[in-house]
């Protein structure tokens, strides 16, 4: 028998060598040293890492390649990227929203990200970004899955609308319920928004992802009642609090009886470095806070803890380019944890944690999975992270959507060597 597609000498995040990867029907069919049968196609791995695909659990799709529409965040600050927002929202047309998304999905395929957690603002009545980005979850389907959350940007109780768009969205297909409490009007509203996005959740069986806390504040407490809320309602395992900046400025004893509730009620935490270490702080003169969430603190305990991009070229942020592994690079700095164990999980971090949040099916390496892997210039994750690698081969259902030639420098300097591949500068075992 053929197989599809045979991968050859793969290294695999797990620590294993020398494997080769067999497809069919769209399936890993093999894993495993010197499969010798015939293969459609061949790709030879010589040694580098064969992952599966990155996932980014936090991102805005109906934002996306907006920037400086309809102009400039001159602060910098969440505030002014809101009410920028705002601005833009109603000069919105479908046919934008469909070609900035489908842009964007362009490139996260080039980049080994095929399945992204979108928020998708429900406070705007015609819910314009909603109906377009569920055409785009269509589309975009063969190649990337796209899951959307109905996020109240304006507030739940704050928003006017709302409260009912929130159904309407629902309605029409939104997979997870959203929610924004540190900017509904008071604490008592945002401990409210979360209690009621939780009975909704549970009403209609679906998954809760909640902006949490994405504040200086450490009066920000609104993360314990969506824990409390998830445990009162049986929703363990279900339930992820995006952002939760303000765990970084809370009181130490607080947080140690805070993080044990979290662990309780199985409530996965989402950081998004490149996003809060620029978003926070602004209001700090020195020294000034990174804003990101007790990462190693969460860990520690085993709470999952994934790590999202949330934003790029839009009204919070200026840059960005779908790459999960900058993700990763950028919490190992600014968290920091330097550890190879913390730079390693970092990986996991933009994988397979995510990847279990959005309760993606068929996901990973193991034989009856996807045949859905990323071919690395690197050879393990670390050296992933560390480089940014390139993604050589993007491979989805067995087939290959996207190829790109490794990056090798050809420097002409007398006696040295003529060809430098930055992933050959990684430690080796032997001194
Ligand atoms: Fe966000």
């Amino acid at each position: 028998m053929a197989f599809e597609l045979i991968v050859k000498n793969a290294s695999l995040p797990d620590g294993r060598t020398g494997q080769d990867i067999a497809v069919a029907d769209g399936r890993i069919a093999a894993v495993e040293p010197g499969i010798g049968a015939e293969a459609r196609r061949v790709i030879d791995a010589a040694g580098r890492l064969v992952a599966p695909p990155f996932v980014d659990c936090h991102f805005h799709m109906d934002a996306t390649l907006s920037l400086g529409l309809p102009r400039m965040n001159q602060s910098g600050t969440l505030l002014e990227g809101i009410a920028l927002w705002g601005e833009l929202k109603p000069l919105l047309t479908h046919e934008a929203v469909i070609e900035r998304a489908l842009r964007y999905c362009d490139l996260a395929v080039s980049q080994g990200l095929l399945a992204v957690r979108s928020h998708v603002d429900i406070c705007d009545d015609r819910l314009l970004a909603v109906e377009a980005l569920i055409e785009v979850r269509e589309r975009v389907k063969p190649y990337l899955d796209l899951q959307l959350v109905a996020f109240p940007q304006d507030g739940y109780y704050r928003s006017p609308t709302a409260v009912r768009n929130l159904e309407r969205a629902l309605d029409l297909g939104v997979d997870v319920v959203g929610g924004i409490p540190h900017f509904e009007r008071t604490m008592a509203d945002g401990a409210a928004s979360v209690r009621a996005l939780c009975e909704i959740a549970a009403a209609r069986g679906l998954l809760v992802d909640l902006h949490c806390d994405e504040s200086d504040d450490p009066l920000s407490r609104h993360i314990e009642t969506l824990a409390a809320e998830t445990v009162r309602l049986g929703l363990q395992g279900r339930v992820a609090g995006s952002h939760l900046t303000s765990m970084h400025s809370m009181d130490n004893y607080y947080v140690s009886k805070l993080l044990p509730l979290m662990k309780e009620a199985g409530v996965a935490a989402i950081a998004n470095p490149l996003i809060n270490i620029t978003l926070q702080g602004r209001h700090d003169t020195y020294p000034r806070r990174r804003g990101l969430t007790r990462i190693p603190e969460m860990r520690a305990l085993g709470i999952p803890v994934a790590l999202g991009q949330d934003c790029c070229m839009d009204p919070w942020y200026g840059l960005g380019n779908a790459d999960m592994l900058d993700v990763a690079n950028m919490a190992v700095h600014a968290v920091p944890m330097t550890s190879r164990e913390a730079i390693r999980w970092s990986f996991e971090a933009v994988t397979t944690v995510p990847a279990s949040i959005l309760g993606l099916e068929g996901y990973g390496l193991d034989v009856g999975c996807n045949a859905d892997f990323v071919l690395l210039q690197a050879a393990d994750p670390i050296e992933a992270v560390r480089l940014r690698a390139q993604r050589l081969a993007v491979v989805r259902r067995g087939k290959v959507i996207a190829e790109a030639p490794a990056r090798i420098a050809t420097i002409a300097l007398e006696g040295r060597p003529a060809r430098v591949d930055a992933a050959d500068y990684a430690p080796r075992a032997s001194a």
